[in-house]
């Protein structure tokens, strides 16, 4: 399906780029754009990857000429640059508007007119429900794709992907504990009940694999994902460390949900189950409002959503299992340092 393709990659320098690349290096693709703003981390990859089949662009999400050059002849995009911090966004939501929403509706327009066959525009679990700035302008970006999708039909076929928190990405909380217990600290803990999905990187990559190669316009794809309390997550990080170390309980940070929800329950009841994955297509009736307004669905308030609480919860052995693969992990069992 790669063979002789060209892939862009916005944002292709961060964590979703730098593991995706790696996955397609090894295939007969013809060439990869990374399309990103920093000079530096451009620079760090060149020299780390070395790869002719590597080409990058400086630009910016927001500037559409800059999107045009390096658009020129791609035949599939990845779309995932994006401001993601939920502090940052929540104290300049117009930078989250600018870069996730408008961004996202530039990177369309330019893989509309340069006639690229299919765009994966990345979103989160933050995204469905949302209450913090972050969320809501992936919200938006979610609804501008699906709206761009019935525009292009196939011209090109534009899917949604959303998934969860990836462990022991920048910032998150594995390695973070990991850093406090090897510096001697407590664990901060926010609120030990609070749950979230548990999807490693790979399942991310494999996720917008799936929706390339199986999306039709305007769908939504999420993958079935485990979920623990941050409590399991603290438990099992002491013991696979086998420390002792104390948990301090911090209390609930502005912005932050006990919980996730990866599918509204209003699209659960028209989603695809198709094993590991949830499809949820386009809603395609035409702009008579009266479709959308005066008949509605009677079951829908009698449904749940599918939220990190309410899918079987990871004991700690079960958190342990899914810890041991990481990266940092590894490297924190043989006593290497862990940065945050
Ligand atoms: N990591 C997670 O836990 C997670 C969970 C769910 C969904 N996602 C979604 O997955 C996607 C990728 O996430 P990630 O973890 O790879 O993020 P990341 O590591 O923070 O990388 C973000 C990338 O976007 C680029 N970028 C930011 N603003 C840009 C702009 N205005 N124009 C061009 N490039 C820009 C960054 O490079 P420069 O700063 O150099 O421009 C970087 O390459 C995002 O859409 C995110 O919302 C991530």
């Amino acid at each position: 399906m790669f063979a002789n393709k060209t892939l862009l990659i916005t944002g292709g320098t961060g964590t979703f780029g730098n593991a995706v690349l790696r996955r397609f290096l090894a295939t007969e693709i013809n060439e990869i754009r990374v399309f990103s703003r920093d000079e530096k981390k451009q620079d760090d990859m060149r020299k780390e990857f070395a790869n002719p089949k590597l080409r990058f662009y400086i630009g910016d999400v927001r500037t559409e000429s800059s999107l045009r050059d390096a658009m020129a002849g791609v035949d599939y995009v990845f779309h995932a640059a994006a401001l993601k911090q939920v502090p940052s966004c929540e104290f300049f939501p117009v930078e989250a508007l600018r870069t996730n929403a408008l961004g996202t509706e530039n990177v369309l327009n330019e893989a509309i007119h340069a006639d690229v066959e299919r765009v994966i525009v990345l979103s989160t679990d933050k995204a469905v429900y949302p209450i913090n700035a972050m969320g809501i302008s992936k919200a938006m970006m979610e609804k501008i794709a699906i709206a761009k999708s019935r525009v292009a039909g196939t011209k090109p076929t534009i899917c949604v992907t959303r998934y969860g928190n990836v462990m022991a990405s920048r910032g998150s909380v594995i390695p973070l504990f990991i850093n406090q217990i090897q510096t001697g600290k407590p664990l901060t803990v926010t609120d030990p009940a609070m749950t979230r999905f548990m999807m490693s990187i790979d399942d991310a990559v494999n996720l917008v694999l799936y929706a390339f190669q199986n999306g039709q316009p305007g769908d939504t794809f999420v993958q079935k994902a485990a979920s623990a309390t941050i409590d399991t997550v603290a438990r099992a990080v002491k013991k696979l460390l086998k420390a002792e170390a104390p948990v301090n309980v911090i209390g609930t940070r502005h912005g932050e949900k006990l919980y996730e929800t990866l599918l509204t329950r209003e699209e659960l009841i028209s989603a695809q189950d198709l094993g590991g994955y949830f499809r949820v297509g386009a809603d395609n009736r035409d702009l008579n409002y009266a479709l959308y307004f005066s008949e509605g669905k009677q079951d829908v308030s009698r449904r749940e959503d599918y939220n990190s609480h309410n899918v079987p919860l990871a004991d700690v052995n079960a958190m342990c299992d899914l810890l041991v693969k990481l990266d940092c992990m590894q490297k924190a069992m043989r006593g290497e340092k862990i940065e945050v």
